[in-house]
């Protein structure tokens, strides 16, 4: 699923149904043919100054791109507040009284801000943060479930030119302390819960344990979620009431002028190595991107109801749930919950509530959508969704196809949208005026974009298989991970030299030019969407006194795209028990948080490994699947390996 091969695409390449743009969405759209792709290539840094002119500068830029591979600058010079570009520009028009966010939380309540709500609401957090001491460029952790407060905390900071680090609401409390320290933040927003599943998610009390560890925290905010249901411990002195605080707050803030190379926020991420990485984003650039993709790409119209699915903790959410969209004035729907609750059609109510006609979202849903089956969105009138995205993993032609023909019908693209925390914004995506669509590909980079596959030698394939590398500098880049220079060169521009920009990521390219994504090349995998380093679950394995070494792969997994499946070996006199594996996996989660779950922990005497002794991670991903073994000479011990297998196939046959 989100491992394929080239094989593979050369199989359905021979099968697959193409789909045109349909005449009714060319009539409308704002990009109706190649021109724009041609003047992009023509002048790239002319192309992105257009889509910069767009929004609104307080002071103009002397120059679009000053470039010191791997180091960038774009619009140099300008300066601009991205609060501003998502609110207040929009208050001089009808948009000032028009729906920003439409959200809805897990239990079934509802609200909607206007721009104008918006506006006030972030207006004002932004003189709480101030009253509390927080400065430009000081660092403010976001620990939030997905209510409105999270869009108002972020953009708050980026009126006051605070730096955002949002940390996901699933993540554990040593994720969290860790993402806190090391950027330092100087406060944290949090809740004293969310709802999933209707369960109530202590976000509170992992706050506390947290920010126990954390000593740069001054102040915890707490945005009241749940009430009296969910009674928290408030510290005083350091514990504050969201709602108390923005009662007294005045609801207008002077934003400041940021320089466009100013940071906006940092994101962790998962890489190859057991530590995080807090990719940094500047303001104008990443404004610049996310504005003008969520434009062309969902080629949105005023009137559109816009939704995209991601929790805002992670990449999709901060470029597609808030600033991309609402530097469009954007009607952006935002739900809190899962999807099954309180039944199968959650999704497909809430397009039909609120209109929605763009929804954004990722493979592993649309999977398990089709697990449970098309009653579930027949049962609803989803006649108003006009176009549909993915985002998250190579899509597989079947889900595509289910997409196609039980949600959106013929009227609507299906858009696949390749792109990484790192880039942004979408990098490879189709224009749905423009561009015809194949089941499975995410067919071209977007206008500016110079996307590349490469063989190991670093040779451009103009048509198969290879390594995707980005070309071309682009405005929405990131600008280096925070506080380590060094791997940012190692990580992303050491390979073919400092102009190329190395993805992680296996692509082909077919003989019309399109990208088909083939899935991670590093030692990162991708479960149901969420990017996890296979070392940073080992280092939480290893933490138990138990273990004395491990080694993860990602296997496939039928909703997932993969899943981790964890070959454990134990210190001497530890026993290989069910109830050990089952403490392993609650151990990680601990350490980590549930999407690190692993699915599958084998436990063996021994790991299989190179002459070298590099584990053999393939081998171990083709045990875990339960395929052939392949060569297993160049293993120090091959009994091992065939051990390992028979072990596995008892285990989970
Ligand atoms: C990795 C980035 C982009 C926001 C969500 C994930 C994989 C993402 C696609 C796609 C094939 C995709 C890649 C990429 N990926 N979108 N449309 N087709 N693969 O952001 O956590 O930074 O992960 O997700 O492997 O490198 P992320």
């Amino acid at each position: 699923m989100a491992e394929r091969n080239s094989g593979d695409i050369d199989d359905l390449l021979r099968e697959t149904r193409r789909f045109p743009p349909s005449p009714a969405i060319r009539a409308q759209a704002h990009v109706r043919d190649e021109a724009i792709y041609e003047d992009a290539a023509r002048d790239p840094q002319a192309f992105w100054a257009r889509m910069a002119a767009e929004l609104e500068w307080s002071r103009p830029w002397d120059a679009i791109l000053d470039w010191q591979p791997p180091h960038a600058k774009w619009f140099v010079g300008g300066r601009l507040n991205a609060s501003v570009n998502c609110l207040d520009r929009h208050l001089r028009g009808a948009r000032r009284n028009k729906a920003a966010i439409v959200w809805e939380g897990e239990p079934g309540d509802r609200r909607t801000l206007t721009y104008f709500d918006l506006y006030r609401e972030v207006s004002a957090f932004a003189n709480v943060l101030k009253a509390l001491g927080v400065r430009k460029g000081d660092r403010v952790a976001i620990y939030l479930p997905l209510v409105p407060e999270l869009a108002v905390a972020m953009l708050a900071c980026a009126r006051i030119g605070a730096v955002h680090n949002v940390v996901f609401g699933g993540f554990s409390a040593e994720s969290l302390r860790d993402r806190i320290n090391d950027s330092t933040c100087r406060l944290l927003v949090t809740a004293d819960g969310g709802y999933r599943r209707g369960h109530v998610v202590p976000l509170k009390q992992v706050a506390d344990e947290a920010v126990a560890g954390a000593p740069s925290i001054e102040h915890v905010i707490v945005v009241q979620r749940i009430g009296a249901a969910a009674p928290v411990a408030m510290s005083p002195g350091r514990d504050r009431w969201y709602h108390e605080l923005m009662a007294d707050a005045p609801g207008a803030c002077a934003p400041e002028p940021m320089d466009a190379e100013d940071m906006l926020y940092i994101l962790y991420t998962s890489g190859t190595t057991g530590k995080p990485k807090g990719i940094v984003h500047t303001t104008g650039g990443y404004l610049v991107g996310t504005s003008a993709t969520t434009k062309l790409v969902f080629d949105l119209r005023d009137e559109d109801v816009y939704w995209c699915t991601a929790d805002i903790g992670w990449v999709t959410g901060h470029s597609y749930v808030v600033y991309g969209p609402l530097a469009n004035g954007a009607t952006c729907v935002m739900y809190e919950g899962a999807p099954d609750w309180p039944a199968k059609d959650r999704f497909w109510s809430i397009i039909e509530r609120h209109g929605v006609t763009i929804l954004y979202t990722a493979p592993t849903a649309i999977r398990a959508f089709m697990r449970w089956g098309a009653e579930w969105p027949a049962r609803h009138d989803l006649s108003t969704l006009r176009l549909l995205g993915s985002v998250g993993e190579p899509i597989n032609p079947e889900a595509w196809m289910w997409y196609h023909h039980h949600i959106g019908g013929d009227r609507c693209p299906v858009l696949d949208t390749w792109w990484q925390t790192e880039t942004g914004a979408i990098m490879i995506a189709p224009l749905p005026g423009v561009t015809t669509l194949k089941p499975g590909s995410a067919t071209r980079p977007f206008p500016g974009i110079s996307a590349e596959i490469r063989n190991q030698r670093g040779d451009a394939v103009q048509v198969g298989g290879g390594l995707l590398a980005l070309t071309r500098p682009w405005p929405s880049m990131l600008r280096g991970i925070y506080g380590d220079p060094d791997r940012f060169l190692r990580q992303y521009w050491s390979t073919w030299g400092p102009g190329v920009y190395v993805t992680g990521d296996g692509a082909k390219r077919d003989a019309d030019g399109d990208f088909w994504l083939l899935g991670r090349v590093d030692d990162v995998i991708n479960v149901a969407g969420h990017r996890l380093g296979t070392m940073e679950v080992e280092s939480a394995l290893v933490d138990h006194a138990g273990v004395a070494e491990a080694a993860v792969v990602g296997k496939a997994h039928e909703i997932k795209g993969q899943a981790i499946a964890a070959f454990v070996t134990l210190k001497e006199g530890i026993g290989m028990t069910p109830a050990l594996a089952d403490a392993l996996k609650e151990h990680v989660v601990r350490k980590i948080g549930a999407i690190a779950r692993p699915d599958d922990i084998l436990f063996t005497a021994d790991l299989p490994k190179t002459r070298s002794g590099k584990i053999m991670r393939r081998l171990l991903r083709d045990i875990a699947e339960g395929k052939a073994l392949g060569d297993t000479t160049t293993l120090a011990d091959p009994a091992v390996v065939a051990r390992l297998k028979a072990n596995y196939e008892e285990e989970y046959g």
